[in-house]
């Protein structure tokens, strides 16, 4: 997944104190006042022109690409948040008004309104992009839903009824296949959100949620569920892998792993690891055919 250069007007960061767990809190684009409105959010309405304007500023910023709600340190490989965009949003529910859009002759009536930045993007009717969702040129969105927050990269596909959650990472080249649902992660606060890395496959009807990882080039089976806390179990060793994450260039499938309770030893759902393909070699499967991702648009 590509990431942002990470900048804007915070003061440099300061280490944590030795032994101390505080970790360093990473800078953002987004400007400090959004802080600020925050601690005081419940004294906010849509009357307060200037938080406001302020609120509206933050959040374009991640409507246009410019901030997002986490990348990945190309350093250290972790996703790191940056909470200060998560604050930016919620708070527009707070003090945006209610107001009315129109697509065709059907008219929606909510606080954020739908995005008008798609350039470079085939769109197809039934599609829906909140304004504060970042989807880059060169992707396609069939009828699915992008929330508010999300950011999809280029290359990639949202199939039919996929729908990808608020804050959501969506890397180049994915394909989210029909139904797929990518949970989103506004709240609680210190949420991390779904990562799917670049050219990752999510299956029919699977469920990535709060905090999940797909790796890069991973191909989840349809219907597969994968939360933060799911097992994760490579077939080939018995291994348990790192919880919540499906591994680079593997295909993976929901299973059951046996667990004993007082009543008895049930199958709990678990991701199995069938196979591990060779680096940069995703499963003959997800070849997605040219005719689909081919849009004719200029990016
Ligand atoms: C996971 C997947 C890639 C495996 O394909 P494959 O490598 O050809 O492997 P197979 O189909 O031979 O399946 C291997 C084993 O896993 C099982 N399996 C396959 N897919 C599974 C799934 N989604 N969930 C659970 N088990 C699955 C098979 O029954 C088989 O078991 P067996 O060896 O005991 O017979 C494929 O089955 C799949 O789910 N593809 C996604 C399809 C999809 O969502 N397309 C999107 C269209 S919009």
């Amino acid at each position: 997944m590509s990431s942002v250069a990470l900048g804007g007007d915070d003061p440099p960061q300061t280490p944590p104190a030795p032994g101390g767990t505080n970790p360093p809190r990473p800078p953002s684009p987004l400007p400090q006042v959004i802080d600020e409105l925050w601690e005081r959010r419940t004294e906010l309405s849509p009357a307060d022109e200037q938080a406001r304007a302020a609120v509206v500023g933050a959040v374009d910023a991640i409507d246009a690409g410019r901030a997002r709600v986490a990348v990945i340190d190309p350093a250290t490989g972790e996703v790191v948040v940056d909470e200060r965009a998560k604050r930016a949003i919620l708070l527009a529910f707070r003090i945006l008004p209610m107001a009315r859009s129109q697509v065709g002759d059907f008219r929606y009536d909510d606080r954020v309104p739908l995005t008008t930045r798609l350039d470079g993007v085939r769109v197809l009717p039934g599609a829906i992009v909140r304004w504060g969702a970042y989807v880059a040129p060169g992707t396609v969105l069939m009828p699915s839903f992008v929330n508010i927050g999300a950011y999809v990269d280029s290359g990639t596909m949202v199939d039919t009824w996929a729908t990808v959650g608020s804050g959501a990472q969506i890397g180049k080249n994915v394909h989210l296949s029909g139904g797929a649902g990518i949970g989103g992660v506004l709240e609680p606060p210190n949420a991390v959100p779904v990562v799917v890395e670049d050219e990752a496959m999510v299956g029919s009807r699977c469920m990535v949620v709060g905090g999940a990882r797909v790796r890069q080039g991973a191909f989840l089976g349809a219907g597969a569920i994968l939360t933060p806390t799911t097992h994760v179990i490579d077939v080939e060793t018995g291994a348990e892998l790192p919880r919540g994450e499906a591994p680079p260039w593997s295909v993976c499938v929901g299973g059951t792993r046996p667990r004993t309770f007082p009543g008895g030893t049930f199958g709990m759902p678990c991701l199995l690891v069938l196979k591990r393909q060779p680096e940069g070699v995703r499963h003959d499967k997800s070849a997605l055919n040219a005719i689909l991702r081919d849009h004719g648009i200029d990016a």
